[in-house]
């Protein structure tokens, strides 16, 4: 036996290789395997730290601790402030970010900083107060002895017939009533994520007689802009547009232009394949939706010979001389296309709503 085995067998090492210890119950972690090449090189030997020797150490870092909990709770208690008193629509300028909803700046500045300091006065506490000695934890079967298994069940039995519940229907079925409606609050409180959707995904801004903006007219604040006659649009041209509503939407804009943007394009009428088509469109003028119908970004690629539009996103291509339809890529559905016709004004207006859903086909079924 070498000096180093004789010294593991006098501080409590065994025949199976299991964990040397000294006086204290502290493992050393230098792990004897019979017929191992390779030595175990143990753990580091415990070095006292600043605390451990210290009383005015080990209190300064315990006031440091307390006051990494304290900030935590201030910022959980400031989050749930915040988010009841701060408005939706206010701005706070943030370097080097911009303009940013100082709702959602100061909800997540506040939530970071409590789990941060919570988070830090935990490793902080771990590092200089509690105890830093490394040791081996042996693994044990995880099951109990048949013994101890059969105890139990009897334990559980006796409880059983010590409640009553079998003899007693009554507490029976309204302890289950009431085991059973206790979750549904986790559920209800998800009605705060706020109104349903309903039927407004099947919508857009769109309607009989809405006139057809075009977007390169449109004001820098987006209140006033120009709508577009048949004669503005050359064939092989292509137009952004958005419905006249949008110029007056004011904080509802994004929700509106997500749904109702549009492109107009003008086509040979012999190049249209579908007679829908024709009808919905006015003397080669057809309008779809700019939102692709895969995952919902704007198509904006459009090829004036073969009449494809493209989506830069994941490629998918539809074909705008036949009802949009998808002739390549992800998208599941056709471009839906708005019916044009023009006013008395002779400005391109809308016939009525897209008869399809626009944007992702998750939305066909919302
Ligand atoms: Fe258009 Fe994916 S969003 S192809």
């Amino acid at each position: 036996m070498t000096a180093e085995e004789t010294n593991l067998t006098e501080l409590g090492h065994d025949e199976h290789g299991a964990v040397a210890v000294d006086e204290h119950g502290h493992g050393h972690g230098a792990v004897e395997v019979a017929g191992d090449p390779f030595t175990d090189p143990g753990l580091e030997p415990h070095a006292p730290r600043v605390t451990d020797i210290d009383e005015k150490a080990a209190k300064k870092a315990e006031r440091q601790v307390a006051l990494l909990f304290l900030l935590s709770a201030a910022c959980t208690i400031a989050f749930m402030v915040a988010y009841t008193e701060i408005p939706k629509t206010a701005i706070v300028d943030f370097f080097p970010i911009g303009a940013v909803s100082a709702s959602n700046f100061a909800l997540g500045t506040l939530l970071g900083v409590a789990l941060f300091s919570l988070g830090a006065g935990a490793i902080y506490w771990a590092r200089t107060l509690m105890t830093d000695v490394e040791f081996p934890q042996e693994r044990h079967p995880l099951a109990s002895d048949p013994q101890t298994r059969a105890e139990a069940i009897a334990e559980f039995q006796q409880g059983v017939e010590d409640s009553g519940i079998k003899r007693r229907p009554l507490i029976r079925r309204t302890l289950l009533l009431s085991l059973t409606v206790l979750p549904l609050p986790a559920l209800w409180i998800l009605r705060d994520l706020g109104p349903l959707p309903e039927n407004t995904l099947r919508h857009t801004a769109w309607k009989a007689g809405e006139r057809i903006i075009n977007d390169n007219t449109v004001s820098l604040d987006g209140t006033t802009g120009q709508g577009v006659k048949p004669e503005d649009v050359t064939i092989g041209s292509l137009v952004s547009a958005r419905p006249q509503a949008a110029l007056s939407a004011g904080e509802d804009f994004n929700d509106l232009i997500a749904k109702s943007a549009v492109l107009l394009v003008r086509m040979d009428p012999a190049d249209i394949k579908s007679q829908q088509e024709r009808d919905w469109g006015y003397q080669g003028i057809v309008a779809f939706s700019k939102i692709c119908t895969h995952v919902g970004c704007p198509v904006a690629l459009y090829e004036q010979q073969t009449h494809h539009m493209l989506c830069p996103c994941h490629q998918s291509t539809f074909d705008l001389s036949e009802d949009g339809k998808v002739i390549f890529g992800p998208a599941a559905r056709s471009l839906p296309q708005l019916p044009i016709t023009v006013d008395a004004d002779g400005y391109l207006v809308a016939q009525r709503d897209f008869d399809a859903p626009v944007g992702p086909s998750f939305w066909e079924r919302g």
